[in-house]
């Protein structure tokens, strides 16, 4: 009987260093440990022998179970380097082969155009707001001064939405919104999408940009106005730029100016870009007419302010020389490609 468990052992040993699947290996288990298996079975032969020999060979059989576990185990661990060897073979990367190449974007000029604005008033103290782009009428003209009827708004042709709202002409009803909700000081830049009814050419576009700019509090003079508009030139197109301001009207701002530098492309003798006079005008300014301070609710005896706008397209068209307005829309990669940072 010794014999046979040894021929069960050898067996099971060959059976279990041949196998090369799981299901194999668990029909063996079964097989040599399960409830009825060859050992159980051997064990169940056992009852009529006598007692010492009974010892003997349950000894044995217990000696040849754990021998069959071992095996199993052994076989079990084989099997899962071998499909964890697949796995990795199957996957395999070729690190010597070129990497696919994928396109990125490039900043829109009218992004960098904003950013730049955006750092310099940021580095003087300023906030960036926003507001919406669809307005209350009232908001884009009436409580700046343009009451209906007033010949300013033939300047602003309006998409009107419905009664009372339009996609706003300009950025300045954001000035409105600012000084109703916060009271002075204030210093605030808003850059922006604006709307107008222009037939499209190569300067006008029904949609374009602005930035806005505010400041309300106590003892704001034209000086103010002037020193901060120099200083963001000088930032924004080299320390050699000049401002130019003249008389101009807005109805929201008294006195009112427009403001010129500098050519930044030719710096003086003239070029097509300055139309040959050596100077761009770029932004309408000026202090904040004292009936807008008031229909915001601020004391105009105690506080002053002054205001600007400017077309973010002028400004990117005038430093990076771009003739139609129309390509800033188009997204044609080979004009964006040129601003790769
Ligand atoms: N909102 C004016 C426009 O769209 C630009 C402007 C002029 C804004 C003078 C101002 C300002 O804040 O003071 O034409």
């Amino acid at each position: 009987m010794k014999d046979t468990l040894q021929k069960i052992l050898e067996e099971a040993r060959q059976s279990l260093q041949a196998v090369t699947d799981e299901k194999t290996l668990e029909e063996l288990r079964v097989k040599y440990l399960g409830k009825k298996g060859v050992i159980k079975e051997f064990l169940g032969q056992l009852g009529s022998l006598e007692i010492e020999m009974r010892k003997e060979l349950g000894r044995i059989a217990n000696e040849v179970k754990d021998e069959v576990e071992r095996l199993l185990e052994e076989a079990e661990n084989r099997l899962k380097s071998l499909k964890r060897e697949a796995k990795l073979k199957e996957g395999v990367v070729d690190i010597s082969l070129p990497v696919k190449s994928f396109p990125v974007g490039y900043p829109h000029p009218l992004t960098l155009v904003t950013q730049k604005m955006v750092s310099i008033f940021q580095s003087m103290g300023y906030t960036v707001v926003e507001g919406p782009e669809l307005e209350k009428e009232e908001y884009n003209f009436d409580m700046l001064n343009i009451p209906k009827h007033h010949p300013a708004r033939d300047d602003h042709d309006s998409f009107y939405v419905i009664e009372g709202w339009l996609m706003r002409t300009h950025t300045s009803p954001v000035q409105i919104r600012t000084m109703l909700a916060k009271k002075p000081p204030i210093a605030v830049i808003v850059p922006g999408r604006c709307y107008r009814r222009d037939a499209v050419d190569a300067t006008h576009s029904h949609t374009f940009h602005q930035m806005e700019g505010l400041v309300v509090g106590e003892n704001i003079s034209f000086a103010d106005l002037k020193g901060t508009l120099l200083l963001w030139a000088k930032l924004m197109f080299g320390e050699n730029t000049q401002i130019r301001l003249r008389p101009d009207y807005f109805p929201f701002t008294e006195p009112s100016a427009e403001l010129a530098v500098t050519c930044p492309v030719c710096h003086g003798p003239g070029c097509p870009v300055c139309k040959h006079t050596g100077w761009v005008e770029l932004m309408g300014c000026g202090m904040v007419e004292p009936t807008v301070l008031k229909n915001c609710g601020i004391d105009p005896s105690k506080y002053s302010g002054f205001a600007f706008g400017l077309g973010i397209e002028r400004v990117a068209m005038t430093v990076y020389g771009v003739k139609d307005i129309r390509h800033f829309y188009e997204n044609d990669i080979r004009l964006l490609e040129q601003f790769r940072a």
